[in-house]
């Protein structure tokens, strides 16, 4: 047969296998080399499964089922494990597919490039994006990583199922580790290499994990986050068509200028439609990779960035990967929210603290800036106390040196100056105002102009004859070091024990660079380990110390939203969204980072600034209601407000801890996207958990042409029951008495004027 000809009738009998996996298919045509005939499907048992990870009776074969999705796997008969389906539920085992056998194109396309491995080493016949890489003691740079077993592991949480592969020469295992959070249809994956053998090995790339979805007949579309300092997560999309979107950080933080999540969907909306979505639990440099190829196989590949990455993996020890969680949602975009925010709330935030609604926090940053002297927040204290706040935080200054950013970091000692008698007047001020006390940190930093610069220069990331870039006046730590680490835990226990700190501000500010560490490298080490171990080092500061201080909470801040990763929410409160306040700012960044941080994480603050307009063009209220949102701040300089601004913002504040149960940890759903009309509308319904009563927070930045709004639909109620509609805050507001079914189906009319900021905040109850 001509090999063009040869070639067509191998497209055919590839894509069949691929898409239908049809146990009746037989195969009639000619069987040269590079085609295999015997992809015929045995005849399985039909078993029922149910959610849970299950193995085939008679093959290997497995299928992770969660309430609403299936991923199923397999072993090739050369040993690869196979992703072979991950989408809409399966019912019965006999749903598993048979894993493809080969899909060579051609020479130029050969196995295993084409096949759906689910962690491709960088080996063999491989030239699609790999997940990991590695260079054994002889200098061999080519992984061949084979399946030995599988086991499924029920521990007391989620299930796992882990699979161990083998490299075929040389004494390397990796565990793929597949957990299974059923409800939140969420698979989260991580690997782990370890060295058996005697010789060290080279780690280069350690990717979590690798994910396939299906090819289909239309063009899928990519949503991700971008942003930058005072613009974080805002929403991205586009087609994707044949090519590689990679998106990273570089950083050694999470950073604000591309975000670790994904989702792919073909025609969803904000409540309908299948979406495919993914974000890595890493707060350092990481990479995703999103390739498709001209026939539509995409595949998302993300981990650990390997820019600079190394790491020396010694004979008997094991690397573990950060998480990579994905899932499969039909209920449109919301559907990815309500996932990750269960998942995060349900398994990843700080226990007590998650159980205990998040206080209304006053912050004093925009109020006093470095002018922070024990009278000053003595009076903002008694302000925000009138307001009902319930948390007073003491941002940047406080220490010594620190009446700009030029100095100071690194001397986590109270500045006898601005604080002659200590904090702890202060602190008893706050407590007898009836608010817990909080400080800010930055403890990755110090100020080249700081005892501890001044001490121990060589605690710095550095090349010894490179310049020490410096950004905001400071450098970096090296928190990969176990004498730094000693000192920061050190310092800051003393500051959180002795002065009765309930919370702490962590900050980030700038990031990574000259990523030199002298004294650790030679043959057992790798100076480019720094990035992981940097993350390493923050997380086991930020752990010793909630060990120590069980009640204590974190927030955890990088100028703003450089640091949201579900990676730092395994060990913070929450996260401070964005320096910028503006409300008109504030509403596509908090559309973007309510993909990543359930309510109770994000936190948001209603303040005077940015300098550039006076926000008295905004009314109170909506800043308010754009704040509401999530976790409720007040940055303002209260000792400014007028006694009009004060009676309302209590008002508010009063308002807020009557609906944050539903705010902080219901569902939410944006019912219009700021990101689909430049931001001039938008609306987000907030809903507990067994729909009985909804927030709305409605939004009309302006409306030059008076004309009114369509009503306003509310999904997710119960269609059968009665609900009250009331506008809250509202002096003169009356309630009125609707169906489910109506609200749903008729939606609700907006109290909104032709006005500009107009907005309002709606409570729907069962009645
Ligand atoms: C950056 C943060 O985002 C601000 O809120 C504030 O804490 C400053 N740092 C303090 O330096």
């Amino acid at each position: 047969m001509p090999k063009f000809l040869r070639n067509i009738k191998q497209v055919t009998y590839n894509n069949m296998v691929e898409q239908t996996h049809r146990k009746d298919y037989t195969i009639s045509m000619p069987s040269p080399d590079n085609i295999i005939t015997e992809n015929i499907i045995t005849t399985k048992k039909a078993t029922a499964t149910d959610t849970g990870i299950y193995k085939h009776p008679t093959q290997q074969y497995w299928i992770l089922n969660t309430e609403k999705s299936s991923y199923t796997l397999g072993i090739s008969r050369d040993g690869l494990v196979l992703q072979t389906y991950w989408g809409p539920r399966l019912l019965t085992l006999e749903d598993i597919p048979e894993p493809p056998l080969r899909m060579e194109r051609a020479a130029q396309d050969p196995d295993p490039s084409n096949m759906p491995e689910e962690y491709p080493g960088y080996g063999g016949l491989r030239y699609r994006e790999i997940a990991a890489q590695v260079t054994c003691a002889d200098g061999t740079r080519d992984l061949d990583l084979r399946f030995v077993e599988a086991d499924i592991v029920v521990p007391t949480n989620l299930p796992e199922l882990h699979i161990t592969l083998q490299d075929a020469s040389y004494p390397l295992q990796v565990t793929l580790k597949y957990q299974l959070d059923s409800t939140n249809d969420l698979i989260i994956r991580r690997a782990t290499f370890s060295n058996q053998g005697e010789e060290t090995i080279n780690l280069e790339r350690v990717y979590s994990a690798t994910w396939h979805l299906p090819r289909q007949f239309a063009t899928r579309r990519l949503t991700t986050l971008a942003g930058h300092w005072g613009g974080e997560t805002r929403v991205q999309q586009r087609p994707i068509v044949a090519g590689t979107v990679q998106m990273e950080s570089r950083k050694g933080i999470t950073s604000g200028n591309a975000y670790p999540w994904f989702a792919l969907d073909t025609q969803a909306s904000e409540e309908q439609g299948e979406v495919y979505f993914g974000t890595l639990a890493w707060s350092g440099s990481w990479k995703i990779n999103i390739s498709t190829n001209i026939m539509g196989a995409t595949i998302v590949n993300g981990g650990i960035n390997e820019h600079d990455f190394a790491w020396t993996l010694e004979a008997g020890a094991s690397f573990e990967t950060p998480a990579f969680i994905a899932g499969f949602a039909n209920e449109g975009m919301n559907g990815i929210r309500q996932r990750l925010h269960r998942y995060t709330r349900q398994h990843v935030l700080p226990h007590p603290q998650v159980e205990k609604p998040r206080p209304v926090l006053y912050n004093s940053w925009e109020a006093t800036f470095f002018d922070v002297t024990e009278a000053g927040q003595s009076e903002l204290a008694k302000h925000a106390a009138r307001l009902g706040v319930e948390l007073f935080v003491v941002d940047d200054g406080w220490f010594p040196a620190r009446v700009n950013d030029h100095a100071g970091l690194g001397d986590w000692r109270v500045d006898p100056q601005k604080f002659p008698h200590g904090l702890k007047p202060l602190i008893d001020n706050v407590h007898a105002l009836g608010m817990e006390f909080g400080i800010w940190v930055e403890p990755e930093m110090t100020n080249a102009d700081s005892d501890l610069y001044r001490t121990h220069p060589d605690w710095i990331y550095h090349f010894p004859k490179r310049t020490r870039h410096e950004a905001r006046n400071q450098l970096v730590l090296n928190l990969g070091r176990s004498d730094v680490q000693e000192y920061l835990i050190d310092a800051l226990d003393k500051l959180i024990g002795e002065n009765e700190v309930s919370y702490i501000k962590w900050d980030m500010n700038r990031p990574i660079s000259e990523p030199g560490w002298p004294e650790y490298s030679g043959a057992h080490h790798d100076a480019r380990e720094i990035w992981v171990r940097h993350v390493l080092g923050v997380y086991h500061i930020m752990d010793t110390l909630r060990e120590r201080h069980p009640a204590l909470s974190i927030e955890s801040c990088a100028s703003g939203g450089f640091r949201a990763d579900l990676g730092i929410l395994e060990r913070t409160d929450q996260v401070w969204s964005s320096d910028n306040t503006h409300p008109d700012a504030r509403l596509f960044i908090q559309e973007g980072i309510s993909y990543i941080l359930p309510g109770r994480t994000m936190g948001n603050w209603v303040t005077d600034t940015p300098a550039d307009r006076q926000m008295n063009e905004i009314p109170l209220r909506y800043r308010f209601h754009v704040a509401m949102m999530g976790m409720l701040g007040i940055g303002g300089h209260l000792s400014h407000w007028s006694e009009a601004d004060m009676d309302e913002a209590a008002r508010w504040i009063a308002v807020y801890k009557q609906i944050r149960h539903i705010v902080q940890d219901g569902e939410q759903h944006w019912l219009i996207s700021p990101s689909s009309n430049d931001g001039n509308l938008a609306a987000v319904e907030c809903l507990n958990a067994d729909h009985s009563e909804a927030v709305v927070l409605a939004f009309r930045r302006s409306n030059p042409f008076w004309e009114p709004l369509p009503r306003l639909r509310i999904y997710n109620l119960l269609a059968e029951a009665q609900y009250t509609v009331q506008e809250l805050g509202h002096d003169n507001a009356t309630s009125v008495a609707m169906s489910g079914a109506a609200l749903m189906g008729r939606g609700i009319e907006l109290p909104f004027s032709t006005s500009s900021y107009e907005s309002c905040l709606l409570h729907i109850k069962r009645s």
